[in-house]
């Protein structure tokens, strides 16, 4: 609609348009523009068009001085863009379009030879492609600056008892520094994800052209190589229509922000008055508008939702594609939101995370005193009633269970149980027994591979240094 209400077409005389008598429709021009979205793949359209542009002179089927001219006029374009000068124009649709008529501008009718064995569907698969590589290496970058963090607090507290939890009910006494860096292993197995994802991905679909090749003497393998490409993709049905880059690197982006959010759902609970474990400092904490003694946890909070969002990625990009006919469909075009959308959001969310995560400082006096608490060596006296009197697991678990039952009863722990109330559950014990009831004792067996032992744990520090930091 125009300001005066009426239907007005396009007064733009747009690229495809030789056989059409009047420009799209307003509407029409709305949902079809992508140009909003998609100008975020200015610096990868260029570079594919420089790279088209190089080898159809290097083949001769453009001559050098229009090559020339068409180089530099990408160059003029990218730096006009960078400098915040270029003049996006919805009506020319996309990036692509509003590039190839900046050229046009500038450069005059050799423009018009850039498009020779191109389409903007071997384009954009092109661009897209690279704009997730890129992603890709960045998501990279952002794990391992979280897994630094977290190994960082690791190496302090290698020896820092606390309870370990299943179904956050106590369970075991482990180290804090075992606990974070179960979360080194998980960003490990995400930085995995997304180099399988880029080895896959890293594939030209350039050259492609709308969906069968084209008839001109062209060279996949130096466009290919040119943009850092391992190979050309092989099928070019297959080459404009496939997204598997993008619904890989969503997937990946997902498994990050779900395993932020387990992060974060421990920090908020830490940080309650409840627990007390860490304080999260004031970078990373908001107060309330009401209650002045409060300090919420609000980065925390926000990306344990944020997860939320990137799934919402995923899915909608899994609709899309679903069930769409071979090859290019425009639905093909709300690929790029979902991707840039969740990339944003996970790159915010790491950043945020090893901020918080450097900055935590955990009340080590507090989680240690938790430790024992909840029976937590129960384990390790069934554990000796196997060692010193023989008895199978079994047996020792239920004997071990009813000394529980006793010190509970008497509103005690199983340290400050009496020998001989002991023995009258199970006459063999003795006051070696004793020995693996404490804390620091039981969390200092546990001495095998992947164990919580602190010298494993300093041993597992050194190990993921080398491993996600070397
Ligand atoms: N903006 C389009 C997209 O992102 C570019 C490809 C358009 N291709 C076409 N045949 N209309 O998908």
């Amino acid at each position: 609609m125009t300001d005066d209400g009426t239907k007005k077409k396009s007064d733009v005389s747009v690229i495809w348009g030789g056989r059409f008598a009047g420009g799209p429709g307003l509407e029409m021009e709305e949902i079809n523009a992508s140009i909003n979205f998609d100008k975020r793949l200015y610096a990868q359209d260029i570079a594919a068009s420089k790279a088209h542009a190089e080898m159809l002179q290097s083949r001769s089927i453009i001559s050098d001085d229009d090559a020339d001219a068409i180089l530099s006029g990408l160059d003029s374009i990218l730096a006009e863009i960078e400098a915040g000068e270029f003049a996006y124009n919805r009506q020319l649709e996309d990036i692509h379009m509003n590039v190839e008529s900046r050229l046009r501008e500038l450069i005059g009718d050799a423009a018009g030879r850039l498009h020779t064995a191109r389409s903007r569907n071997d384009q954009v698969a092109t661009g897209f492609r690279l704009w997730v590589r890129d992603a890709l290496d960045q998501l990279d970058g952002a794990l391992r600056e979280l897994q630094s963090a977290l190994i960082g607090q690791s190496e302090t507290h290698v020896a820092s008892v606390m309870p370990g939890f299943t179904h956050l009910q106590t369970a075991q006494p482990i180290t804090l520094g075992h606990h974070l860096l179960a979360y080194v292993e998980m960003l490990g197995r995400d930085r995995g994800r997304a180099a399988d994802c880029r080895k896959r991905l890293n594939e030209c679909p350039l050259g492609a052209v709308a969906l069968a090749g084209t008839s001109f003497a062209i060279d996949r393998n130096l466009t290919a190589e040119a943009l850092g490409f391992d190979r050309p993709a092989a099928n070019s049905v297959d080459a404009v229509s496939d997204r598997d880059f993008a619904l890989e690197y969503l997937s990946t982006v997902v498994i990050v922000c779900v395993h932020l959010s387990r992060l974060a759902e421990e920090l908020v609970i830490w940080s309650s008055q409840q627990f007390g474990y860490v304080a999260l400092g004031d970078a990373f904490t908001t107060g309330s508008s009401i209650m002045p003694q409060k300090r919420n946890p609000d980065a925390a909070e926000l990306i344990r939702a944020k997860a939320g969002r990137t799934i919402g990625a995923l899915n909608t990009l899994l609709i899309v594609l679903k069930g769409l006919p071979m090859s290019y469909s425009k639905d093909m075009q709300e690929d790029k939101e979902p991707v840039f959308d969740a990339h944003d959001t996970v790159m915010l969310c790491l950043a945020a995370m090893t901020g918080m995560v450097a900055g935590a400082a955990f009340n080590t006096e507090r989680i240690a005193a938790d430790a024992g608490k909840g029976f937590s060596t129960a384990t390790d006296l069934a554990d000796w009633l196997v060692r010193a009197l023989g008895l199978t697991f079994r047996d020792a678990h239920h004997i071990t269970g009813e000394l529980v039952k006793m010190a509970e009863d008497k509103d005690t722990t199983l340290e400050a149980l009496e020998l001989a109330d002991m023995q009258s559950i199970e006459a063999g014990i003795t006051a070696e027994a004793y020995d693996v009831l404490g804390v620091e004792n039981s969390v200092s067996s546990r001495v095998s591979y992947g164990g919580t032992a602190p010298e494993i744990v300093r041993q597992a520090v050194k190990r993921a240094q080398q491993r996600f930091l070397g």
